[in-house]
């Protein structure tokens, strides 16, 4: 199959209707998009993905209005809606019957979200479905920030890249279901605790682990590059010998006592978390492409966008 790219929401729209899957930018990573409705279509998305059936998708739609179509929306996900969309949060809520099982991998609950993509929005605004769409990357594999990211790993296997540059934010959406009251935290993302709580809303971490999949794909091993790479406190990771050429991954390197020999990738020398969390995806790409055999990431602050950086970085880490 040959990749098309390009800006045209027309041929993208086109595609989905007939089913195919087209890959859509949207401000925290590239998505696989399908027809969330028809199942033969949310099949492409895995198979494309080699991605396995229990790992549920997120539904994008083109604001809170059609949310309700596909999920009951109590009165804190209306204001979530309200406050946050469109942007990086996505919301777990009761599905209707009308979401295929296919989607939500059997839950019963269904995730949506409205991007802020002006592509995307307009779009999603031209179909009368929503799109069900993961990162597009292969399974397991380093979600993409730009449409050559995508086109790297998916090329000739997509009749489309719908290219609207590079993702503002770069990490994913943060998950979050409302609960009594309270707001349990499924995955940090691109929306901070920070930013949930000074609105009001009281966020608890969900019991992390493996195998429960209440706990979206969190799957320990994740978003990881195909070499090793060590995560953990700078001080600790630079006390070890470790086998040339080394890269590293930090916030910055004041106070760091670093080998010369080692390649230092500061994603943000001034400090600034959301700065950083734009480069991490690209920075673990380019530490993959490099002749580097090991890659050593240093913690971030755990706070902000901190908490999705080290998410992330965890999950991509060797052991
Ligand atoms: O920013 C994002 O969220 C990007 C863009 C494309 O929108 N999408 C994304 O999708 O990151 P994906 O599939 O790579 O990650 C979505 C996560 C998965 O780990 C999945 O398990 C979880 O969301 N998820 C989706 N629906 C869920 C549900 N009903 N219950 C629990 N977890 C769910
Ligand atoms: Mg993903």
């Amino acid at each position: 199959m040959i990749t098309v790219r390009g800006e045209s929401v027309t041929m993208a729209a086109e595609l989905l209707r007939k089913g195919e899957v087209v890959a859509i930018p949207t401000e925290t990573v590239y998505g696989l998009a399908a027809n969330a409705l028809e199942e033969k279509a949310v099949l492409k998305i895995f198979s494309t993905k080699n991605r396995p059936a229990f790992d549920p998708l997120i539904v994008h739609v083109p604001g809170p209005e059609q949310a309700r179509l596909y999920a009951d929306v109590n009165e804190d996900a209306a204001r979530l809606m309200q406050i946050f969309w469109p942007g990086p949060l996505t919301i777990l809520l009761p599905k209707k019957e009308i979401v295929p099982d296919l989607v939500t991998s059997g839950l019963p609950t269904v995730g949506l979200r409205m991007p802020a993509h002006p592509l995307t929005l307009e779009l999603l605004a031209s179909l009368d479905f929503p799109l069900a769409a993961p990162s597009a990357n292969p399974f397991g594999y380093i979600s993409p920030t730009t449409p050559g990211h995508v086109n790297d790993q998916l090329g000739g296997k997509i009749p489309y890249i719908l290219e609207g540059g590079q993702s503002r934010v770069g990490v994913e959406s943060t998950i979050v279901s409302p609960e009594n009251g309270r707001l349990i935290l499924h995955r940090p993302g691109g929306i901070s605790m920070e930013e949930l709580e000074a609105k009001g809303f009281r966020v608890e971490t969900a019991a992390s682990g493996n195998k429960a999949p209440q706990a979206p794909g969190n799957l320990d091993s994740h978003y990881a590059p195909a070499k090793p790479l060590f995560f953990g406190k700078a001080e600790t990771l630079l006390s070890r010998e470790w086998a040339a050429p080394v890269e590293v991954i930090c916030l910055h390197r004041k106070d760091l006592d670093i080998p010369g020999s080692y390649t230092v990738h500061e994603l943000s020398a001034s400090g600034d978390l959301e700065l950083a969390a734009g480069k991490l995806f690209a920075t673990m790409r380019e530490c993959d492409r490099s002749a580097s055999s090991t890659i050593l990431a240093f913690e971030f602050p755990e706070e902000g966008l901190g908490r999705a950086i080290n998410d992330r970085l965890r999950r991509a880490s060797f052991v």
